[in-house]
């Protein structure tokens, strides 16, 4: 498979976790320039919205910019016919890898056989995969998954995985059920890996589920013999968790508000004043956080009613920073 950047990677290599709501194109940009992983993923998107008539708006989702490769889009669904459509859609957008999710636990979602579900229907799941892969014509198709959906099933749905020859597997180790509610099971992580190496060598894996820091995750991958490591909720405390280079203790409270700022502003540019400004608030506590006032700065932030509020606020928290 000429186009599997994968195997191009150093390796232990980085991801940065698909995340619904917080890894969205102007959150992934603001990665890009201040600490990028190897690769990124985009927030899951539904392959029957893709093909609906509601696509313009399913399809922002996948929207991306050229600074952002490596990036993969990841997808969900239950026909195989919309996972090959789809896949021919991320191909035209330029994605460089498509990833199938087998791991959301949501109820609305796993009701109708999606995503964790298809734990228990893995016929359904490796029609999936080929019609994917039918579909990327070439481009990396991976899957995302958990061990099990009520108890681990690492025997019988990982192996069948495996058995699929994906160039990655990314293994967030925790069942369905478990939501994120308990610490991840590394301890499953090298009888996965004994399986791998059986079965399918040629297969890299991504451990994900509560990695903090990149020197957490190295010594993890090379703890447990695995090619990378997905990072997901750590980004929320650290948004400069990839970047290698900087003293993490002299980044300043206005370096956190400019960055804010920078986000709002990115996405002015995206959206403009109509879009749903409310979902900025979120993002907040994602900048402002671990400083002594930083409760109250957000909670200035939760008052704003709309974009240019949010903005104005913002501005004035940075000028009044010179004051203290
Ligand atoms: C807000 C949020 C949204 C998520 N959305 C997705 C998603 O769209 N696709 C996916 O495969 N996993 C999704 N996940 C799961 C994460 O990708 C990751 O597997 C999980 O957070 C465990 O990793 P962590 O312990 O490093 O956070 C989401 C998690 C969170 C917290």
């Amino acid at each position: 498979m000429d186009n599997n950047f994968w195997l191009r990677l150093k390796q232990p290599f980085s991801a940065l976790a698909p995340m619904d709501g917080v890894t969205d194109n102007v959150f992934r940009q603001i990665i890009v320039e201040i600490g990028k992983p190897d690769v990124l993923f985009t927030e899951f998107t539904n392959c029957d919205g893709l093909l609906s008539t509601g696509r313009d708006k399913v399809i922002q989702r996948l929207k991306f910019k050229p600074q952002e490769h490596l990036i993969v889009a990841q997808i969900w669904g239950t026909n195989p016919d919309t996972f090959y459509k789809s896949a021919k859609i991320c191909v035209e957008l330029g994605f460089d890898g498509i990833d199938i999710n087998m791991g959301c636990p949501v109820r609305d979602i796993t009701q109708n056989g999606a995503c964790s579900a298809l734990i228990d229907t893995p016929l359904l799941a490796g029609e999936i995969i080929q019609a994917t892969r039918e579909g990327a014509i070439g481009l990396p198709v991976s899957v995302k998954t958990r061990v099990g959906r009520k108890t681990e099933v690492i025997n019988n749905w990982i192996r069948f995985l495996l058995e699929q020859k994906l160039p990655v597997l990314t293994i967030h180790l925790r069942t369905a059920s478990e939501m994120s509610k308990v610490p991840a099971h590394w301890e499953y992580m090298s009888r996965i890996v004994d399986l791998r190496n059986k079965i399918a060598p040629d297969t890299l894996l991504l451990g994900n589920g509560d990695v903090q820091t990149l020197v957490e995750g190295e010594a993890k991958a090379r703890q447990y013999h695995i090619e990378g490591i997905m990072y997901g909720r750590a980004i929320f405390s650290d948004p400069w968790l990839f970047n290698k280079k900087i003293d993490k203790t002299q980044i300043t409270v206005k370096e956190r508000l400019e960055l804010f700022k920078h986000h709002l502003d990115l996405f002015r540019q995206e959206y403009g004043e109509t879009n749903n400004y409310a979902i900025l608030k979120k993002y907040c506590k994602i900048y402002m956080n671990s400083f002594p006032n930083s409760a109250d700065l957000r909670a200035k932030i939760m008052l704003t009613q709309n974009l240019s509020e949010m903005e104005l606020t913002t501005q004035k928290m940075i000028k009044d920073l010179y004051y203290i």
